[in-house]
């Protein structure tokens, strides 16, 4: 059920956005449910109902004066916030979410819903070479949007851009070697299905082969905790 219905919180959440509640709600201030919806122009029942929601989800709470933001809506959805994270839940609600629709389109034409097949560009991809002396180059979050045959050039176009001991780091939800998960990794390839022509979430061990053949010294993978990749390969140039 959960699995189900796990969109009705994403679109209260932004929903909730949309109507900037939570900027309204900044500097701790409260409101009952009526002052909101007068503040908004709604009817009471769906300021309540929005309200205990958004309480539910972890974005409100409550005490004796009324509703007001929770920590975590404080810092990242205050509108002007140096952590504001609304910009990119309006990305996802007005963008991908109506892209997803279509879902079984994309899946049965193997094309994206984003937009044309023609209208994804690389510029590391024309036929000049990257400019080159690099002691890094950080790929984050760039090689699940191509192909294989694609990937491994931009991978080839990297190792030349770099000095002899330069290093590559390749940033992504990884999926793992059995490619059963995570879930974040492998639903982020669906999304690639949804915006991309060919791209995909790639396993670890495809990105160590990857890198093995375009002639880097043998890759090594580092884990990590984070809201947009959970690791990096890294290899070095010989
Ligand atoms: C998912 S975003 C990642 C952005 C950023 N690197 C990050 O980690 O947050 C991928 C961006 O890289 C761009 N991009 C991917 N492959 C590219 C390529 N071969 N040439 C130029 N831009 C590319 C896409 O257009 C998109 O803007």
């Amino acid at each position: 059920m959960q699995l189900a219905s796990a969109f009705w919180a994403f679109k209260t959440f932004a929903a909730a956005v949309e109507i900037d509640l939570f900027t309204r709600l900044r500097d701790g201030r409260r409101v009952t449910v009526s002052e909101i919806a007068t503040e908004l122009g709604i009817h009471e029942r769906p300021s309540d109902v929005l309200l205990a929601a958004c309480a539910s989800l972890g974005l409100l709470d409550r005490n004796c004066a009324g509703y007001g933001n929770s920590a975590v809506a404080e810092e990242f959805l205050v509108s002007g916030r140096p952590c504001y994270f609304g910009g990119y839940v309006r990305f996802l609600d007005h963008r991908e979410y109506p892209a997803w629709h279509g879902l079984v389109c994309a899946l049965r034409d193997n094309r994206p819903l984003t937009s044309g097949p023609d209208e994804q560009e690389s510029i590391f991809l024309t036929d000049d070479t990257l400019p080159n002396g690099h002691d890094v180059v950080l790929l984050s979050m760039i090689l699940h949007d191509w192909d294989e045959i694609t990937g491994r050039a931009l991978l080839r176009k990297c190792r030349e851009a770099l000095e002899p001991g330069g290093v590559i780091l390749i940033v992504e939800w990884l999926l793992n070697a059995q490619r059963t998960g995570p879930a974040a990794a492998a639903l982020m390839g669906m999304n690639m299905i949804v915006e991309t022509v060919g791209g995909r979430n790639y396993s670890k061990s495809e990105y160590v082969t990857w890198s093995r053949d375009v002639g880097f010294q043998g890759a090594h993978i580092v884990h990590f905790d984070a809201v947009g990749a959970n690791g990096a390969v890294v290899d070095r140039k010989h």
